[in-house]
């Protein structure tokens, strides 16, 4: 059980890809950010900013050619399973049920016997109950997309990393996924970074949201989310921080 806090800290990130033509793209440059405890951070900008990119760095899944990037104060140096990331379009192994995709992490880590209850709470959890063993092909893309936060969630990670986990569902979908996030949120006080292009939804689910320039990717500013849940979206005081984050948005040259 992690009982301290654990901090990310991000100071002045550099990552150049090269294109197709071997241009150097600059993805991120003099990227800054520092998490304290159990927080729900939200990343916006615009289309190429580099916050996938960001995310990925975090996961251990590419190194930054400058800067540093620590957890707990370790550098990170590749993937581990204190932090999970989940993607856009759910990635779930298709040939594993419901059931064994949430269950991986567990067996991957030979804590299955000792902690299977713990796959049917989170199935209870997010609603996916009746589809255990169901495979990926038969279940709806929410469905899908309440599988991966699971098989992540159950990790119980220090930091997960969400890029735009209900970008292809519709509304009333994401409403119902996005207070499962808050449930799981609440228990695992884990520190969540959420990539969205939704306002709404940064402001809905985050203590606090970062907006980033176009590329090269930086940070703009930050608007803190102050509200206690469950939050009202048409409330006026929601209203005036989706404006001030649109209004960060638009402040860009
Ligand atoms: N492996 C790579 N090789 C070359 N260029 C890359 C690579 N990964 C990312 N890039 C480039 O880096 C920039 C940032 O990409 P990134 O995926 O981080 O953007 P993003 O902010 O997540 O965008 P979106 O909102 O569209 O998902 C883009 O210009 C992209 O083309
Ligand atoms: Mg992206």
């Amino acid at each position: 059980m992690v009982t301290e806090k654990i901090g990310l800290e991000a100071a002045e990130l550099l990552r150049i890809f090269e294109d197709a033509d071997g241009n150097e793209v600059v993805a991120l440059d003099g990227f800054s950010l520092s998490i304290q405890g159990s927080e729900t951070v939200g990343l916006i900008g615009p289309s190429g900013c580099g916050k996938s990119t960001f995310l990925r760095l975090v996961a251990g899944l590419d190194q930054p050619q400058g800067g540093s990037l620590s957890v707990g104060g370790q550098p990170i140096t590749g993937p581990d399973y204190h932090r999970g990331l989940v993607f856009q379009n759910a990635a779930l192994f298709e040939w594993l049920t419901v059931w064994d995709n949430i269950a991986f992490g567990l067996k991957a880590r030979k804590v299955y016997r000792q902690q299977k209850q713990r796959v049917q709470e989170l199935i209870d959890l997010m609603g996916l109950t009746g589809f255990e063993k169901s495979y990926p092909h038969q279940i709806s893309g929410g469905m899908a997309s309440r599988t991966a936060l699971a098989r992540s969630f159950i990790q119980e990670p220090d930091i997960i990393l969400l890029d735009e986990p209900l970008s292809s569902l519709d509304a009333f979908t994401r409403a119902t996924i996005q207070d499962q996030i808050i449930d799981m949120q609440r228990r695992a006080q884990a520190i969540i970074i959420l990539v969205t292009h939704d306002i709404e939804e940064a402001v809905y689910l985050c203590d606090r949201i970062i907006v980033m320039s176009a590329r090269p990717g930086r940070v703009l500013g930050e608007v803190a989310v102050d509200l206690p849940h469950p939050r009202d979206r048409t409330e006026e005081r929601f209203i005036a921080l989706r404006r001030a984050v649109m209004h960060l948005l638009g402040n860009q040259a």
